[in-house]
């Protein structure tokens, strides 16, 4: 079984190459330039498009349940409509429910996993509670290949936890390896804000974000780092929005403290304004933290640039407007928090990053594949080509014209948070350890054939 990729220019976050790409098996055999094919090898021609690693999207809420409802994705539409856009892995979250084991939510997320995710996955643990061997936890559950830990400082009354438990979660990772993700805004200063707001009867979608400050976040990422400095640790701060919250991460990063960050598309294209359309419209916007001020854009681009943030993920997390949207009607705090992407983050940030000039290709690859697998312990199996990594690759057509949908979107879920926008450039064909899984537009792989990864645990390789 050996695939010849031939006459593309490869792209990593390394370098920029012509080369063809011999996949045997599921791994890449060797990438060179004019390799001669083999009799009965099957040959793809890229001629005129990019090869790059896959994607990797390390923020994802497939089949998350929230209340009475779930997110609109499970592991196969989800899975299905990250391959189309030519994302290979994802990290998704499981929750430990408070008052239970990790391994209860390790078990239940892979039961929604298996037999139908379509391209490989691993998972994070949220952490809601410590007591009664939560720690003795992290070490069982980094075990199985969950190298990563989520928390929140947001959320008072479901997933908020206090100083202490994050900084006995953070301490626990200078043993065992692991990483903190940390969810940043100040949780009980946004409480007082929002029953102030409903005091008032300031109930439409806008106040999510007005009753959500900027500086709430940025507060919440200064106290993040430094409890990671006194335990002595890395530390990765999921979805910056915002320019004050980055600004803390720079400062950090600027003293050589490990702070890693990501953003979303969601922060790099979308604002307020979004928010504040008329009607319910806005709902459709709510997610948290909540998009900003335009004026934050700028420099979440630059921190893409020049490192200080290492990813773009997307948070997907879809409800569909009709009938899950709508349970917040007539009152913001009830509208689902989270909104789609899957599909969209390569094309987005490929089109607003790599053709605007913003970000190299090289750049692009970076933080859309190398920098997560790399930061989350897949790497190099992951997010890069060289003999002996998963043929997970992303035949990139840098022409293609597109433009975002509901109405033609993989994603189960009725509206598009990107809806109208072209982009130029898009995945043509995507490979998943050797097999191709969507070609031109058709989907080849089948559900159950994403394989759960066991991830490394080497405290966000920043050694
Ligand atoms: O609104 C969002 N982002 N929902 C998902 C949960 C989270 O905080 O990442
Ligand atoms: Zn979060
Ligand atoms: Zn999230």
């Amino acid at each position: 079984m050996s695939t010849l990729i031939q006459h593309g220019t490869v792209a990593t976050a390394r370098e920029t190459r012509p080369a063809d790409v011999r996949i045997e098996g599921e791994r890449i055999a060797e990438a060179g330039p004019a390799l001669p094919p083999r009799p009965g090898e099957t040959v793809i021609d890229a001629r005129g498009m990019y090869v790059m690693p896959g994607g990797v999207d390390v923020h994802t809420h497939l089949d998350m349940p929230l209340g009475d409802i779930c997110s609109s994705d499970d592991f196969e539409t989800g899975t299905r409509a990250a391959a189309f856009g030519g994302t290979t892995t994802i990290v998704d979250f499981a929750t430990q429910a408070r008052g239970t084991r990790m391994r209860d939510a390790f078990d239940t997320w892979m039961k929604k996993a298996e037999g139908r995710a379509t391209i490989d996955y691993g998972l994070h643990m949220i952490v809601t509670d410590l007591a009664g061997g939560g720690l003795e936890d992290m070490d069982d559950i980094v075990r199985e290949g969950v190298a990563s830990f989520k928390l929140f400082m947001a959320y008072p009354h479901s997933l908020m936890v206090d100083d202490g438990v994050i900084f006995k979660a953070l301490s626990q990772t200078a043993r065992n390896g692991a990483l903190v993700l940390m969810h940043a805004e100040n949780g009980s200063v946004i409480d007082v804000i929002v029953a102030r707001a409903l005091a008032e009867g300031r109930t439409a979608p806008v106040y999510h974000a007005l009753t959500r400050p900027p500086r709430a976040e940025g507060e919440a990422v200064h106290r993040a780092i430094a409890l990671a400095e006194i335990a002595g640790v890395p530390v990765y701060i999921v979805h910056v929005s915002s320019e004050d919250a980055l600004r803390q991460v720079r400062e950090a990063r600027d003293r050589g403290v490990p702070a890693f960050a990501e953003t979303c598309p969601q922060y790099l294209l979308l604002s307020i304004d979004d928010l504040a359309r008329p009607g319910f419209e806005g709902a459709k916007y709510v997610l948290t933290p909540p998009l900003r001020a335009k004026e934050h854009q700028p420099a979440l681009w630059e921190g893409l640039r020049d490192d200080y943030l290492q990813v773009v993920a997307t948070d997907h997390c879809p409800f569909c407007f009709k009938d899950q949207k709508a349970l917040g009607k007539d009152d913001f705090t009830k509208i689902p928090n989270g909104g789609p992407g899957i599909e969209n983050r390569m094309q987005l940030i490929y089109h607003h990053g790599v053709n605007t000039g913003r970000l190299t290709l090289n750049r692009f690859v970076e933080i859309t594949s190398a920098a997560p697998a790399r930061i989350f312990g897949m790497y190099p199996r992951k997010g890069e080509i060289m003999a002996g990594s998963d043929a997970d690759l992303v035949i990139w057509d840098p022409g293609a014209i597109h433009t975002i949908s509901a109405a033609t979107h993989h994603m189960r879920v009725d509206y598009s948070m990107f809806e109208g926008f072209e982009v130029r450039g898009n995945a043509r064909t995507v490979l998943s350890r050797g097999e191709v899984i969507v070609d031109a537009g058709r989907f080849l792989g089948s559900p159950g054939r994403g394989r759960y990864l066991k991830r490394a645990a080497h405290g966000g390789a920043w050694k």
